[in-house]
This record gives C-alpha cells, structure tokens and sequence, in this order.
C-alpha cells in the first residue's frame, strides 16, 4: 500500500457530513474504563488508527475487549499486567494516562515515557509533579526510559497545575476517582472532553465536581457502568469540514455536532465573512462570495484552539489580504507550511521579538529546541497541484484541504497519519463532491 492520497482538486464542495465520536474522548474513556470493577460499553466510538492502536495495547495489559462496529466493550477485570510494552505504548503519547487505572489495580507500575512527537517535545513534567503532590512515587530509570510508579495508599492531597494540562487534568482525575479521600486540582484545563470524563466517571459512581478551574474529588471504593456511554461526535473533525467546504468556495451542513463547543470557531468565521448558521443539532457554513483576512492566536479552550489552526492557515491561503497565525500551546505546529508552499502558497514566518518566551506559551521553553510561532499569509496566490507529505494529524488534515482546493492531481502521502484521528474521511469527502482515492 503507498499510503497516500491521490487528490483531483479545484471542485466546490457542497453536502452533508454527520461528525464521528471524538478522538479525544474515545481514547481517555477507553483509559478510564480499566479503573472500573465490571465490563463497560462505549458507543459512538470512532474507528481511527489511534483508536486501534489503544485498544491492542489493552488487550496487551491482558484487558478482554470486544468491537462491533463503533461499540466497544471492554472488561478490565481480566487485566494482568502493569507493563505496556514500549513499542505499542510509544505509538500513542496518551498511553501515559495508564498510570491511573493501573495504579489502582496493581499498586505499582512501569509506563515508559511517552517523549516527543512530531508537534514537540511535550514532556510531562508537570504530570509527573501532581501525581506525586497526590502520593504517586515516581522513579525515571533512564536506561530504558520508563518510569517505575508505587501507589502504597488511597490518593490523597492537592495540586495547582502552573500552566493548564489537558490530559494532565484527565489522569489526575482518574487518579483521585477511586479511594477514600478528598482530592482538588486547582488551574486544571477546561476542555469539553473533561467535562464529559467527569459526566462518565460520575454515572458510574465517582463523586467529582468541577467549578470553573477547580476540581474536587471524593475518591468512591469501586465505578461500575449501568448502562452503554456515548462518546461525543468530533469538534475538530466539524472544524476541518468546515474549512473545507468554505475553502473551496462550496457549504456544509454538519450534523451531530454540539454548537457550544465550537463557539469561538463560529466567531472567527464569522469575522472571515462566513455564514454560519446554528441549528439545534447541526450547523451550516457556507462561502459567501469572499473569505476575509483574519489573525488568530491559539490558546487552550476556550480560546481559539490549537489543533484548529492548520486549518486556518489553509483557510486564509483563500481569504482577500494577510492574516497570522500565531500558535501558543504546542511548539512545533507548523509543519504544513513547507508543504504549502509547494503548493504555491505565499506564507513567511514572522520573528517575534516582544514575547516573553515563558509566559506567553504553554509549552516549556526552557532547553527545547527555539521554534519560530507565527507565519504570516497572503492570501490570494492560487494553489497548483504538487506532491506533499503529511507530518501530523492536524497538518494532514490541513494539506488535504489544500490538495483540494489546488486545480489538478495532488498526492498527499502518509495518509496513515491523518487516519489516526479521521474516520472515513474518504468516504465523508466524496459524498461532498470531493474526487479522491486512497491507494
Ligand atoms: N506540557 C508540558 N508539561 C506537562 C504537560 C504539558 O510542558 O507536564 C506542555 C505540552 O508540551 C504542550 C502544552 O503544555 O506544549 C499543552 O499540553 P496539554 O497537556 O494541554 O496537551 P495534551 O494533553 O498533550 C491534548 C490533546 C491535543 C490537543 C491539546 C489541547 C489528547 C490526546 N491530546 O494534548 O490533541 O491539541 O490537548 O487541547 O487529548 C490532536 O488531537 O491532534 C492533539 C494534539
């Protein structure tokens, strides 16, 4: 198999796209679904590479999982080892988010360190610092790269995150949802995908409350699910359609989506001149004639997020004048623009010599590599086919797109990238018009 896309860009996409579960809540409830007593259902599940690749690694743990279709059932009593092994583990950086359930079940375990990926080097400093405020003994044996953790009693204590952490926030949560005492987490994230981790531990018995960056925990004796949990369908999955029907001057509708969830997308398109039409269940964008310039800087919901903005800057490829595209939270997003400029886009990085490195980003700066964290657009070059390769999710997403948008027969490579966290997107964009194949 090449893994690629062959793309016959220039057309105007126009249809309907019903939105898969979301990737980033599938994975941390399939993670959280170990700390339960009994077996547990999950449904809207998406069938993604990351997905797959989660679920072998728990079957690895010794987990029994079953799949039909989207529905997942996994039953953790059957888990029997506390070692994800590096090859499949080091496939997912979530996989760390195991330190929680088996934590739990077997008071100790080795996790290996899920290092850098191809969006930067996201050390997991400020994880490691708040299991240990909770009572986690962590040990990093830097000859194999693992991390060597002992719970001896229930969690107990608080922690203050200096800068939010999404799935920091997540496995502190499942780390003070089982036990007998009281938990906080002060600073924590304020994605949607927490709110809906606390919805499906809470049905299942946990005592978890979140006000505003608070989260107070009561830790419970066991979880057991009373009936089938449905992930929620895919904000970034609705931004990218979305982009992409405005893109190439065509609409959407997109169904399943939650409205409130993509509120400061909306805002922004809007600015660009899009006409967004909210529904109860499905929103509608549609291109109006022109795509105005707008500037974005990402920032952790529920800012403008930072998995959006690939997209973005493909979008402004399109739009009338210049925008920027400023990215905060991950340190190295930007790796579509070499690719679109091959494509023939006009977009330059701009130095920026009036930011203070440590407290205008979230990642850390200190000893990483310096990354420039804005590029400018023009927009207005017209796009012509080429051959470009997919180095992360959200940029395959976002050269796709482009592949779209360029008149002629673009090959966009790596397509197993993109598949680790887009269901189906074959299908999806074909049933808008869009000529594609998978090879
Ligand atoms: N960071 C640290 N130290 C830590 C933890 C985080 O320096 O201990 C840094 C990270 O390196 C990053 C920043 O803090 O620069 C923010 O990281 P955060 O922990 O919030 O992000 P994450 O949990 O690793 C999740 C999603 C991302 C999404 C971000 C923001 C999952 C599996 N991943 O990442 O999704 O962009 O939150 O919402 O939930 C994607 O889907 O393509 C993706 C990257």
């Amino acid at each position: 198999m090449e893994d690629a896309y062959i793309v016959n860009g220039g057309n105007v996409l126009k249809g309907e796209v019903v939105l898969s579960g979301a990737k980033n809540l599938a994975l941390k409830t399939v993670i959280a679904s170990l700390l339960f007593e009994s077996k547990v259902t999950l449904t809207n599940v998406p069938k993604i590479n990351d997905v797959h690749e989660l679920l072998h690694l728990i079957k690895k743990l010794g987990a029994t999982v079953e799949q039909t279709e989207n529905t997942v059932t996994i039953d953790p009593s059957t888990l029997s080892s506390c070692k994800p092994d590096l090859l499949h583990a080091s496939k997912l950086r979530a996989s760390f988010l195991l330190f929680a359930p088996l934590l739990h079940k077997f008071r100790e375990c080795r996790i290996p360190n899920p290092g850098g990926c191809r969006i930067g080097m996201r050390p997991i400093d400020r994880i490691i610092s708040g299991m240990e405020a909770l009572g986690v003994t962590t040990e990093y044996q830097s000859k194999d790269g693992y991390y060597d953790a002992r719970l001896a009693q229930s969690p107990k204590g608080s922690y203050k995150f200096s800068k939010p952490t999404h799935t920091g926030t997540e496995l502190l949560i499942m780390l003070g949802a089982l036990g007998e005492n009281e938990i906080r987490i002060e600073n924590s994230a304020l994605e949607p995908e927490i709110d809906e981790l606390i919805l499906f531990l809470n049905k299942a018995g946990a005592k978890i409350t979140k006000v505003g960056a608070t989260i107070t925990i009561q830790g419970v004796k066991s979880l057991n699910q009373t009936k089938p949990f449905r992930i929620f369908s895919d904000r970034n999955e609705a931004v990218t359609f979305a982009t992409l029907a405005v893109a190439t001057k065509g609409s959407v509708e997109i169904h399943n989506l939650i409205p409130d969830q993509l509120h400061t997308f909306n805002e922004f398109m809007t600015k660009a001149g899009v006409k967004v039409l909210i529904r109860s269940n499905s929103i509608i964008y549609e291109y109006v004639g022109t795509v105005k310039p707008v500037s974005i800087t990402t920032e952790p919901h529920p800012g403008f997020m930072t998995d959006w903005q690939p997209n973005w800057a493909v979008l402004m490829t399109q739009s009338t004048g210049v925008a920027t595209v400023h990215e905060t939270v991950f340190e190295n997003r930007f790796s579509y623009v070499d690719e679109l400029l091959k494509l023939g886009a006009q977009m330059e990085y701009v130095e920026e010599s009036d930011i203070d490195n440590n407290t205008n980003y979230h990642f850390n700066t200190k000893g990483s590599k310096a990354m420039k964290q804005k590029i400018r657009i023009t927009g207005g070059a017209p796009l012509h086919s080429a051959a470009i390769k997919i180095a992360d999710l959200r940029a395959g997403a976002t050269l796709l797109i482009a592949a779209l948008i360029a008149d002629g027969e673009s090959v966009v490579t790596n397509a197993n990238i993109l598949e680790r966290g887009y269901e189906n997107i074959v299908e999806k964009i074909s049933s808008l018009g869009g000529k594609l194949k998978r090879v």
